[in-house]
């Protein structure tokens, strides 16, 4: 836990709305992956606070870097498990607004849970429903606002509120499985998540 001053030039009401939270003095918030709780004059952050959603500039540059990393990362193996475990592990612990990241793959008309970190996932998605059998069949990126929204999602954890779900094309064409990453908060992904999402997929 840690206890910081707020800063003498802010007061508590734009510090609030800095934190992107909405607020009542001594109340206890949560948002993004962190929670504060605001004093009079301290506010007090229980984990390291994170926003929910970076800004596209912050949120491009990062991705940016995470394409180069695995860029070299991949060279090591062409297994495409170690690879796919490679790709979850790096997104989920370099992306604030991602919850659960992972892959299901097309097995024996199934798509089946492939290398994932976040909560215990649904190992075996009902057929040609959800957003991931929508992606798959599509062999489009699928971006959900709010899945809560969209018929016939698959709920694996009620945490999650919104999805994006890219594709993975051989090179033929054919789907081989979808890339899967929810996040608790809604509306989080937008087109910068696509593209860079999309070029990543292609790593593998
Ligand atoms: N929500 C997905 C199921 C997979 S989980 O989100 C991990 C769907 O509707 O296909």
């Amino acid at each position: 836990m840690t206890i910081m001053k707020a800063p003498s030039n802010v007061n508590l009401a734009s510090l609030h709305t800095v934190l992107g939270m909405l607020t009542l003095q001594n109340k206890t918030l949560t948002r993004g992956s962190g929670s504060a709780t605001f004093l009079s004059e301290h506010f007090i952050v229980t984990e390291k606070w994170r926003p929910s959603v970076l800004d596209p500039k912050n949120l491009t540059q990062r991705y940016e870097r995470i394409f180069n990393q695995l860029q070299e990362l991949l060279q090591r193996t062409d297994n495409r498990i170690a690879r796919m475990a490679t790709v979850a592990s790096i997104l989920h612990h370099k992306m604030p607004h991602y919850f659960w990241t992972g892959f299901y793959l097309f097995s024996n008309s199934d798509l089946i849970v492939g290398p994932y970190q976040g909560p215990l996932a649904c190992q075996v998605l009902d057929r040609e429903k959800g957003v991931c059998w929508t992606g798959f069949l599509k062999k489009e990126t699928i971006i959900i606002p709010d899945v809560y929204k969209f018929p016939g999602h698959i709920a694996c954890d009620s945490r999650s509120n919104a999805e994006i779900v890219v594709p993975l094309l051989d090179e033929r064409g054919q789907a081989w499985g979808v890339l899967d990453v929810d996040s608790k908060t809604r509306d989080a992904f937008s087109p910068v998540d696509q593209h860079w999402l999309e070029k990543i997929v292609g790593l593998l």
